[in-house]
């Protein structure tokens, strides 16, 4: 991320020479497109999760969208979703054919997706449920999983935003039919673009490898090295392939994750501590007491009524970097329709996400507290 003119940015990377270095090492391999170091990645992604395998691809984007090609979903069926998410869901849920239902989440203190709202728009067409961890906090997977098998619909994790997060007898992305994750620059483990699928069954995994690389029957190196003569094609794929670079720097970000997630928590603590006595300020999650999270956005309510836009330019001028997650789905042009959802209706205009990355120190923390008490202040 470019950090000017920001005091203290919205998001960073904590990218440094380790990276540059397995970069290079990539460069001087001469071998940039997947390879070895791509399949490095994965095996130790996998590990870190204590899943046999996972499937390295280009964006969270193309997770989502080999995920619900590899379910079977399709012209027809309907994918319940928050709409308090990014996009990604609802436009590859309608690249395959199928339509997208936005669902409410929980209450201004949990971002997450409400089973209980998901439940009343199941339906005869209803084929999966994707359940998107906001901010690195768990969606309520035991009741979406007994909603899921109740119905046999697939459950779909957008864990985008929680890489490595145990919960439970597992991890976050590892607990339903497939689990998407993005490494986007502004996420917690960035490869600049890229993503990860993880499948419960190998066979939905085996799928999402094939239809990365066009559903050829070998692979680039396995033409170049291992002395394959050609190959077939038999189904339908795209070239979701991540490229050795990025997955270089991922290998490198992983190991760094748990570091990078210590300072995350110290400054949400902090973030709660001292946030918690201003006055009119909604805290999301804070309330939670699950033993792990990804600390990957730290989101406030602002009080009914209040200026969103003024609020943010007081921020600005005092060069804090703030973002809005999410402009809700069921609200942007494209996905506009007759839905209403109570309680994402009524936070939309009130969501502001502050600063929050694991290269900010207290001192930048307290100095973002100090501007937000004093652009809530009436008096100011
Ligand atoms: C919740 C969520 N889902 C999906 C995505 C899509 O990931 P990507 O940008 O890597 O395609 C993102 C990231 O932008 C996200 O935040």
């Amino acid at each position: 991320m470019n950090t000017e003119p920001w005091r203290v940015c919205l998001s960073d990377m904590t990218v440094g020479q380790e990276e540059i270095a397995a970069v290079t090492d990539v460069l001087l391999s001469r071998w940039l497109s997947a390879g070895p170091v791509s399949s490095a990645f994965e095996q130790e992604f996998a590990k870190a999760m204590g899943i046999p395998d996972a499937v390295a691809v280009s964006s969270g984007t193309a997770a989502l969208h080999l995920a619900l090609l590899a379910l079977g979903v399709g012209p027809g069926d309907e994918v319940i979703m928050p709409a308090l998410s990014f996009v990604a869901a609802a436009a590859m849920t309608v690249a395959v054919g199928a339509t997208p239902v936005f669902a409410d989440v929980v209450a201004p203190d949990d971002l997450t997706v409400d089973p209980a709202d998901v439940a009343t728009r199941v339906t005869g067409r209803t084929k999966a449920i994707v359940a998107m961890h906001y901010g690195g906090h768990a969606a309520d997977m035991t009741t979406l999983k007994t909603l899921a098998a109740r119905h046999g619909l697939y459950l779909i994790e957008d864990a985008a935003h929680a890489p490595l997060v145990r919960h439970g007898e597992g991890m976050l992305g590892g607990l339903a039919d497939v689990g998407c994750f993005s490494f986007h620059a502004t996420k917690n483990l960035t490869t600049g673009e890229g993503g990860m699928v993880v499948a419960a069954d190998p066979e939905v995994a085996a799928r999402c490898r094939a239809a990365r690389s066009h559903a050829m029957t070998t692979t680039s190196p396995q033409r170049d090295r291992l002395g394959a003569l050609t190959y077939d094609v038999t189904g339908l794929g795209f070239n979701y392939r991540p490229g050795e670079m990025a997955s270089a720097i991922g290998r490198v970000q992983l190991a760094k994750l748990p570091s990078d997630r210590a300072v995350r928590a110290g400054l949400v603590a902090r973030y709660r501590e001292r946030l918690a006595s201003v006055p009119g300020l909604t805290l999301p999650f804070a309330r939670r007491t699950d033993p792990d999270c990804a600390y990957h956005l730290f989101a406030v309510i602002l009080p009914p009524g209040m200026d969103r836009d003024r609020f943010r330019e007081s921020l600005r001028l005092a060069r804090i970097q703030t973002s809005v997650h999410y402009p809700p789905t069921h609200r942007l042009s494209h996905y506009r329709g007759e839905t209403t959802l109570p309680v994402t209706d009524g936070l939309a205009d009130r969501l502001v996400s502050l600063p929050l990355h694991a290269r900010m120190s207290h001192a930048d923390a307290d100095y973002v507290v100090e501007q937000v008490s004093a652009a809530l202040d009436p008096a100011s």
